[in-house]
């Protein structure tokens, strides 16, 4: 089988270009680079040990998408490439309904073209909004706080339409909690341009040396320490459920939606904490307002994952920040002493 990933060599593009390949899947990796470098391919080779095949493209060039699809006799695509920084979302909303909504469309309407009629999608626990209730479960009520947010709303009901309309469609909406950490090899990693608006990413920087110091957003919060709670998955644990959901949906017609989260929440301090240990320093930081739209806690239920995909996370905080510190290290050469 051969697998189109849109944002293959991104952040989760890239590490389950690396796991399909495991599998035993042929992979095309397409993304327009606006948000990751061709350098991943070197390295993904080296992980893997072949040429994977790359296109230079958007997706919202629809033609370009169906010929791709048609040259690899491509029988399914797992869709990553988007826009998905927050605040960015909240300035420039067009540019995100366009790339996000708009990319999918053109995505969907290349693949009807070319026959292809299965699609994993990532999707965010960003639509659940505002808690209602913990852990969320997939049957959990959905909105959306952002445009960011809203693009992935939108986009999970199009596949919802499209699935009802047409019985020879199957889509997985995968709802990722929060994705951490590196591929083991430290070769492949998040490499976020600018100033990262993600935790992990910004611990990581301030362990290398790169930026001063942590902000903490809020240490009111009710939570037992008074920072914010998420559920931090490993990349290799969401890149697994990705071939777990592939092979659900060659069972399986329809839509569905499936929460990717370990079902445990850890504070921001827990974090730094995990980092400081897995880099043998002090990590500099400071308390500071609460950040505007965060919430106090969010953590999945992983339940349905369990028992539709047969999947479940494996691996814990320590070797998310040690394998995020190992790709850091091996990337930037990072020899900061405490
Ligand atoms: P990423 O930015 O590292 O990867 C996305 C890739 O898509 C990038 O390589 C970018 O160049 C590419 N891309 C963007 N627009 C494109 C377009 N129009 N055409 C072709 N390529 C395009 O991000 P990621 O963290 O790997 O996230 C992958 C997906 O998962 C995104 O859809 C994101 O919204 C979703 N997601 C991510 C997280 C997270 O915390 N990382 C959480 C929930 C959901
Ligand atoms: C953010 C997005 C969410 C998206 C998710 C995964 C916002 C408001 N939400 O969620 O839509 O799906 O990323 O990409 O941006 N924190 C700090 N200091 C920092 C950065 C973060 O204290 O410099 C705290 C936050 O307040 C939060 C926790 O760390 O309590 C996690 O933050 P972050 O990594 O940005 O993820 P989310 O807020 O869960």
């Amino acid at each position: 089988m051969t697998i189109l990933l849109t944002g293959g060599t991104g952040y989760i593009g890239s590490h389950t270009a690396a796991v399909l390949v495991e599998a035993g899947y042929e992979v095309v990796l397409l993304d327009n680079l606006s948000n990751s470098r061709p350098e991943v391919l070197e390295r993904l080779r080296q992980v893997t040990g072949r040429t994977l095949p790359f296109v230079e493209a958007d997706v919202r060039d629809r033609p370009k998408l169906a010929a791709v699809l048609r040259e690899y006799g491509c029988t399914a695509v797992i869709h990553f490439a988007g826009l998905k920084a927050v605040g960015e979302s909240v300035r420039q909303p067009l540019a995100y309904f366009d790339n996000n909504v708009g990319g999918t469309l053109a995505l969907l309407q290349a693949m009807q073209e070319a026959g292809v009629a299965t699609i994993v999608f990532s999707s965010s626990a960003t639509v659940y909004g505002e808690p209602q209730y913990l852990p969320l479960d997939e049957a959990h009520p959905t909105s959306a706080a952002n445009p960011y947010g809203r693009t992935k709303l939108h986009i999970e009901e199009m596949l919802s339409d499209l699935c009802r309309a047409e019985p020879a469609w199957r889509a997985a909406c995968l709802r990722y909690f929060n994705p951490a950490g590196a591929h083991p090899s430290g070769l492949i990693g998040e490499d976020p341009n600018g100033v990262p608006n993600n935790l992990m990413p910004y611990i990581t920087k301030v362990a290398s040396g790169e930026l001063p110091s942590l902000g903490i957003f809020g240490n009111d919060y009710p939570t037992p320490d008074g920072t914010g709670v998420r559920d931090y998955i490993h990349v290799m644990d969401v890149a697994a459920g990705h071939v777990a959901a592939l092979s659900f949906l060659q069972r399986e017609a329809g839509w569905h939606a499936i929460n990717l989260g370990t079902g445990r929440g850890y504070s921001v301090l827990e974090m730094l904490r995990a980092f400081e240990q897995a880099c043998d320093h002090a990590i500099a930081h400071e308390f500071k307002a609460r950040r505007p739209g965060d919430i106090a806690s969010c953590y999945a239920n992983p339940a349905k994952a369990a028992s539709v995909l047969g999947w479940r996370a494996t691996r814990g905080i320590e070797e998310m920040c040690e394998s995020a510190w190992r790709w850091c290290r091996a990337s930037k050469g990072a020899t900061r002493s405490p």
